[in-house]
């Protein structure tokens, strides 16, 4: 047993930067992880393993549609899955060992074990009885799945599952045309799967901006993914190497039944509070089983905070890190600060998509006054050799005061050119602001900047 100024439980990205944050500040702190390896849902079976699949899957796709126009002949590489699963495991592994490298390096204690918490100020972790001034939670979240589908993780499975199938299927249905569902989507496609998207609502992506989800939606069908939109998926039948999809269309409740291989059930993620203990500390929790925080992170019960997927907000391993950083700040003494008005959300498939701010949509219901500034990537010199010409960047900016109040991008690293706009966003820049700052030419920056340019007197290369 050891005395603690803080005890996180959960080590994902809300916990281990939380920890960190906490270590340089001076506090003494341990961090609590039931894994085996530190990292969270994120580093482990999320954000890491994806983003490997996608980029080994897209240099397949490159090598296979515009190697050759680029004067780069011969055969195009052939998959090898497993080495592909342990070029995925290899950067899974480096990601978490650098997690327990900086933990040794702050001096952050890994108390390994599943925690729960008896009383305020305390944490259990199997035997051991900790004691700590201030109790963080950090324990994410895990997938959510539907009534009548049973998850086997080997033909019914959730985003983890589907990070480690045996083979690449010949037949895949996603259930859900969320991000997990788009992004895993899009890596079977391209390895070779049919890959079949059944989704509840008449678009993809629910909540982002309306025009950039059609020309998402039109882009990943000429990628080869089939859209069955309007479809409340009733339930899955499994054998031990097929399953069957039954799904009713909402505009005329007709039933339909499909069949694949493998189904992946994507149709979003609950917030994870097993075994904490937290109905007997009557921790209070928000209608949709989030643990309910104040501005400053903490639970209604004083000496426990919680931070990350646990509580409202988008689940978004930065939007955790943020909350990790401002909450370690707060338990210092200080004033830990999140703007969840500048919040990026990034697709990775490709092209990428990414968005910060209000959407059209948002600021008609508000009824403000605003413009739009496009570009599209056509017009962009760099995208154009880089074959990288869809998508455009959509900037909205307050009519009257030039403020910019959104961005939407689809295109050639959407996910990096958003944050340019983010930092505008923070210094409460006029889109005038980016349009005069110079960019670099051939850069993909530049179409951030002509879409600016388009808020006012108008872009040049359109
Ligand atoms: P988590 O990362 O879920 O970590 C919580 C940790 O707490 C877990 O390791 C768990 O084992 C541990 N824990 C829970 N209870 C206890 C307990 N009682 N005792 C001890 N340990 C406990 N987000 C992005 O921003 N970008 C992406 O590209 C992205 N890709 C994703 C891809 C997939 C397939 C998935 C599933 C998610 C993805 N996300 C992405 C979401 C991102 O992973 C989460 O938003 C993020 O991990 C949340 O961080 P967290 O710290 O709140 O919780
Ligand atoms: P999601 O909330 O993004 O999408 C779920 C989809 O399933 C929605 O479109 C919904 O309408 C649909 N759906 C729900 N019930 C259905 C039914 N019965 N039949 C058919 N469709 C149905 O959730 P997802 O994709 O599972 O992702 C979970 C979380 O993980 C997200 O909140 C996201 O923020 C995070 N994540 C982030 C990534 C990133 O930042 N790049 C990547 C992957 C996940």
């Amino acid at each position: 047993m050891a005395n603690y100024d803080v005890i996180i439980i959960g080590s994902g990205p809300g916990g281990y930067v939380c920890a960190i944050r906490c270590a340089q500040l001076g506090l003494k702190v341990a961090c609590v992880e039931g894994r085996e390896t530190l990292g969270g849902t994120c580093l482990n079976v999320g954000c890491i393993p994806s983003k490997a699949l996608l980029h080994a899957s897209h240099m397949l796709h490159e090598a296979e549609h515009n190697f050759a126009a680029m004067g780069l002949k011969g055969k195009s590489p052939s998959v090898d899955w497993k080495q592909m699963l342990s070029y995925k495991e290899k950067t899974i592994g480096q990601n978490t060992s650098g997690i327990e490298f900086l933990f040794k390096k702050n001096k952050v204690d890994w108390l390994k074990g599943w925690g729960s918490i008896p009383e305020a100020g305390k944490v259990q972790v199997g035997d051991e009885l900790h004691e700590a001034k201030n109790i963080i939670i950090a324990s994410g979240s895990e997938p959510s799945s539907l009534p009548g589908v049973e998850i086997d993780e080997k033909v019914v499975v959730t985003s983890t599952g589907a990070l480690e199938l045996g083979k690449v299927p010949k037949k895949m249905i996603v259930i859900g045309a969320g991000v997990i569902g788009l992004e895993l989507g899009s890596v079977y496609a391209r390895l070779g799967s049919e890959v079949t998207v059944v989704e509840f609502l008449d678009a993809v992506t629910p909540g982002m901006d309306a025009e950039i989800q059609k020309v998402f939606q039109r882009t990943l069908k000429k990628q080869g993914l089939s859209f069955v939109m309007g479809a409340a998926v009733q339930k899955t039948e499994a054998t031990k190497t097929k399953a069957k999809v039954t799904y009713k269309l909402r505009k005329d409740e007709s039933e339909h039944v499909i069949d694949a291989d493998v189904v992946l059930v994507a149709t979003g993620r609950k917030p994870y509070t097993d075994g904490l203990g937290l109905e007997g500390l009557g921790v209070t929790m928000t209608k949709r089983g989030q643990i309910a925080v104040n501005a400053k992170w903490e639970t209604n019960v004083p000496g426990i905070y919680a931070i990350g997927d646990v509580i409202e907000g988008p689940m978004l391993a930065h939007k955790a890190e943020d909350e990790g950083m401002a909450a370690a700040e707060q338990v210092a003494g200080k004033h830990g600060h999140v703007n969840y008005g500048v919040i990026p959300g990034v697709i990775y498939t490709h092209p990428e998509v990414a968005n910060v701010g209000a959407t059209e949509e948002m600021l008609k219901e508000e009824g403000r006054a605003y413009k739009v500034g496009k570009f599209s990537f056509m017009g962009n010199g760099r995208a154009k050799a880089n074959f990288a010409g869809d998508g455009f960047v959509k900037i909205l900016a307050d009519k009257t005061s030039d403020r910019i109040l959104g961005a939407h991008i689809i295109g050639p690293a959407a996910g990096d050119l958003i944050h340019e706009i983010c930092v505008a966003m923070e210094f409460g820049a006029s889109a005038e602001d980016l349009a005069m700052t110079c960019h670099a030419h051939p850069t993909y920056s530049e179409a951030v900047r002509e879409a600016a340019l388009a808020c006012g007197d108008g872009p040049i290369h359109m």
